[in-house]
């Protein structure tokens, strides 16, 4: 392992307003690239996110817990944030985002995110890795949506996750 400050740390942010199986391939690839992975939660109010931070906060701990059990892999962390993505950065010393890219529609959000991220931090660099096919049309809203009306979310979040938003759907 390279000493802390030559160690390759990666940030990977979002809402996470859930972690879904998508978000888990890309951290699960990322891991195998990088010496550190750090989930970066966005408290993100404008989303008005189902979940409060601290639960998505343990939403996430949960799929980091699971991946190391079940695939040995030990690289992974998790914060939250509110303040810029690249003040988050530097001040846990990062040098590299993640982000995943699902479909062309993305594109034009990820552009304008990596201009304004390198403007203000030219040194971060962004690093894409794009979804696998299976994971490619899914997103949180959507499978918020499915569990609201009684869906089943399971081919799209672990079970945890699921149950955590049949939960929600109960209350709400
Ligand atoms: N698989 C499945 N879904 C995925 C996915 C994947 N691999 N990657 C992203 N998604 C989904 C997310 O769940 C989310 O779904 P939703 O919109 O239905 O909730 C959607 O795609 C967008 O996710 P993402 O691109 O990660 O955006 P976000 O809104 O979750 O997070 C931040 C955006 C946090 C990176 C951005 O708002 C930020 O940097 N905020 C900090 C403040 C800041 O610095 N602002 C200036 C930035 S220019």
């Amino acid at each position: 392992m390279p000493n802390q400050s030559s160690q390759r740390i990666a940030v990977y942010p979002g809402t996470f307003d859930p972690i879904t199986k998508g978000h888990r391939d890309i951290i699960q690839r990322a891991a195998l690239l990088f010496d550190k992975i750090i989930i970066a939660i966005a408290i993100n109010a404008g989303k008005n996110p189902i979940f409060s931070l601290q639960e998505r906060l343990q939403l996430v701990q949960h799929e980091i817990e699971a991946l190391s059990t079940e695939k040995n892999i030990n690289n992974l962390s998790v914060q939250t944030f509110d303040t810029l993505l690249v003040n988050f950065a530097k001040q846990v010393n990062a040098r590299i985002l993640i982000r995943g890219l699902r479909a062309v529609s993305d594109f034009e959000y990820e552009l304008q995110l990596v201009g304004m991220n390198t403007s203000l931090y030219p040194e971060l660099e962004t690093i894409f890795l794009m979804s696998s096919e299976r994971y490619q049309f899914i997103s949180s809203s959507m499978i918020k949506e499915v569990a609201q009306l009684g869906g089943d979310v399971t081919p799209f979040v672990s079970h945890f996750v699921a149950q955590k938003l049949l939960e929600k759907a109960l209350i709400i």
